[in-house]
């Protein structure tokens, strides 16, 4: 079991090791590792800690929409952990210092978590709630359903800072919270998918094609969710023969 621990550890040190050493000379990165290895490892570890606190909130919202209406709002919870490479590209991308301290301040989508939602209307009602929870503060919300960006991607982001406890304090940590329901986040997966298709040139007919079928996704969406509106409301009457 301890080995396994040391080798995991080694292991992701090497990975931000080889990610340094592609962008800083070997004395850089020396100095570097000396200097934040630890404070780096130590601030991951915090993330993955907001990350759960968060996606523990949407667990138990699920369950208790279940329990109270008989509907799960949610289809799955997902988290991740920005990379070492995506975070030392932003940073470079972005002129800013390649530093911990910098991580934590400049970077707010270091923890993700993505909310895939049944229908339209529960990504407002999940977002509602869990907003409303007292050690949730919204930092910024972009509302990408009501204003899908021009390529057509669809879904609601918020950045939002929660505390996380640990022994000796309460620290509050930045979270990026992505809301989509099943058919903007095929659309998303596959749209990055293929944009990220190396040597690959999206033509402006690719691009056309790609809106028209985040445009589909979404009248699907806006059908699905008439369907069980129906299906609901006879429900009620069906309880009352
Ligand atoms: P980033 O530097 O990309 O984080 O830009 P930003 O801070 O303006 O963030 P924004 O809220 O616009 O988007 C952040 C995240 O949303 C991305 O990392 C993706 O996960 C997702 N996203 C945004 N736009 C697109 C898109 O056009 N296609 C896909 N597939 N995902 C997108
Ligand atoms: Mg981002």
């Amino acid at each position: 079991m301890k080995l396994a621990i040391v080798s995991f550890l080694d292991l992701n040190r090497r990975s931000l090791e080889q990610v340094l050493l592609s962008r800083l000379s070997s004395k850089e990165v020396k100095n570097w590792l000396g200097r934040y290895a630890q404070p780096y490892r130590e601030l991951m570890a915090y993330y993955r800690c907001a990350m759960k606190e968060v996606s523990t909130k949407f667990e138990v919202l699920n369950e208790e929409f279940s329990l109270q209406y008989d509907h799960n709002p949610i289809e799955t919870v997902k988290t991740r952990l920005k990379s070492p490479d995506s975070i030392l590209d932003k940073l470079t991308g972005r002129q800013l210092p390649l530093t911990v301290e910098s991580i934590e301040q400049n970077l707010s989508d270091v923890a993700g978590v993505r909310v895939i939602c049944s229908f339209p209307s529960d990504i407002y009602m999940l977002a509602d709630s869990f907003l409303r929870q007292d050690d949730i503060t919204l930092i910024r919300r972009k509302d990408y359903i009501k204003e899908p960006k021009e390529n057509g991607y669809r879904s609601l982001h918020l950045i939002v800072e929660t505390p996380i406890f640990l022994h000796d304090q309460k620290k509050p940590m930045k979270v990026e919270v992505q809301f989509r329901t099943i058919s903007m986040d095929w659309w998303a997966s596959l749209e990055h998918k293929i944009r990220y298709k190396k040597d690959v040139e999206i033509t402006d007919e690719i691009a056309g094609e790609l809106l028209e079928c985040a445009e589909m996704g979404a009248k699907l969406d806006a059908r699905m969710e008439q369907i069980q509106r129906r299906v609901e409301t006879s429900d009620v009457w069906g309880s009352m023969n």
